[in-house]
């Protein structure tokens, strides 16, 4: 028994939980995702799942993105990525929506797979429907020689490392990286970007990991907002743009491990709904960064603000305006719009991993969950 617990320990390596593992683990992570692939000096992304079939993805009439749960959010990212730099059409579809519809897919669309584990019983019914039509289907998976891996005609690996907690975190930033990688290469290839923008995405990127290990050093704060909100029984996730999926994932992974009911919304939908349960007992978590929005963001706090919601704002290093609205405010480091979800989505995950600890929530295995599902 006391072995047991020793090598579980060292396993997790000196962390309590491996979600608490694996969310330090992301500035490694998306490191190993881009090792090797980027050199930011010459300019160069080499990635052979790409190069091999460059053709196919530049002669796309649209890429169609197949995923579940927070793999369909890192999808989400990647539409706007795609659409922004390679502008070629995207759409995003949970791989249980379509594979029950009929959808239309030919030879000319390029079908993106994204599984962490590679093995979930929607996307690969999905990946094979896909190819049944024509369409070639590429996997982003982190599980080496998974099913989808061997299932879909080409790949890239995420290389985040084996991800244990059901809460998945390193899987979904290491995701988001690799989505960056290939469209960046698309992009360059295609002429869609200016080469100045091209090296400053780079040079961005290669900055990641950094910036990540600093987001992270708020967690003793981030303990204490958790401290204050454990016992909400409702909270708003808000984010536009690039970070409208990051409040998706948020919200999701309050759920997953805190039993506690959580929504994301595109923050400009808000009025159209969701600000009817705004009141001082709702806890709404803002992403504000500086770029992407914020003056419409603001906007919408001052109307939560109007409601006496409790605001907490996920914003740049040294902002002000927000600072004088929300009740908290938790900084990340500035970076590109398009790389922010990376940044953003830390303190999120903290966030729900500190409420889930002081709930005494099971972090790691929680209720009803698998790690890869596998029945339909
Ligand atoms: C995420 O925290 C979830 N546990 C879940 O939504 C997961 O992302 C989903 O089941 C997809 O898994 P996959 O990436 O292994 O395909």
């Amino acid at each position: 028994q006391e072995l047991q617990m020793n090598l579980e320990q060292i396993v997790k390596g000196g962390y309590e939980h491996f979600m608490l593992k694996e969310i330090h683990e992301q500035p490694d992570a998306i490191k190993d995702t881009y090792r090797g692939r980027l050199n930011a000096k010459e300019g160069l992304i080499r990635m052979a799942g790409i190069d091999d079939n460059i053709e196919k993805f530049l002669n796309a009439n649209r890429i169609v993105i197949i995923a579940c749960g927070t793999s369909w959010h890192a999808g989400l990212v990647a539409e706007y990525i795609f659409e922004d730099l390679v502008r070629i059409p995207v759409e995003v579809e949970y791989a249980s929506e379509f594979r029950y519809r009929n959808p239309v897919i030919t030879e000319n669309d390029v079908v993106i797979a994204i599984s962490q584990s590679g093995e979930t019983a929607d996307t690969l019914a999905a990946i094979k429907l896909a190819k049944s039509k024509g369409a070639f289907v590429f996997g982003v998976c982190n599980v080496v020689g998974s099913t989808i891996a061997r299932e879909t005609h080409a790949g890239a690996y995420t290389h985040a490392g084996p991800e244990i907690g059901v809460a998945s975190t390193k899987a979904f930033t290491t995701q988001i990286t690799v989505l960056m990688l290939i469209a960046l290469k698309l992009a360059k290839e295609k002429g869609s970007i200016s080469k100045s923008s091209f090296h400053h995405h780079l040079q961005e990127l290669e900055l990641i990991p950094g910036k990540v290990k600093k987001a992270l050093k708020q967690d003793e704060h981030i303990k204490k907002i958790a401290e204050i909100y454990k016992d909400a029984k409702n909270c708003l996730y808000l984010g536009r743009g690039y970070n409208f999926p990051v409040a998706l994932e948020g919200a999701l992974k309050l759920k997953e491990i805190s039993y506690i009911h959580a929504e994301g919304y595109p923050a400009a939908e808000m009025k159209h709904g969701p600000i009817a349960l705004i009141d001082e007992h709702m806890p709404v978590f803002v992403i504000a960064t500086k770029k992407g929005h914020y003056e419409k963001v603001v906007s919408n706090i001052e109307e939560i603000k109007a409601r006496k919601g409790k605001i907490i704002g996920i914003v740049t290093e040294g902002d002000e305006a927000v600072k004088g609205l929300a009740d908290h405010v938790i900084e990340v480091p500035e970076t590109l719009e398009s790389l922010s979800p990376l940044l953003t989505t830390i303190p999120l995950q903290l966030l729900s991993y500190h409420i889930a600890v002081l709930l005494n929530r099971n972090v790691d295995q929680p209720r009803n969950l698998a790690k890869s599902v596998t029945v339909e």
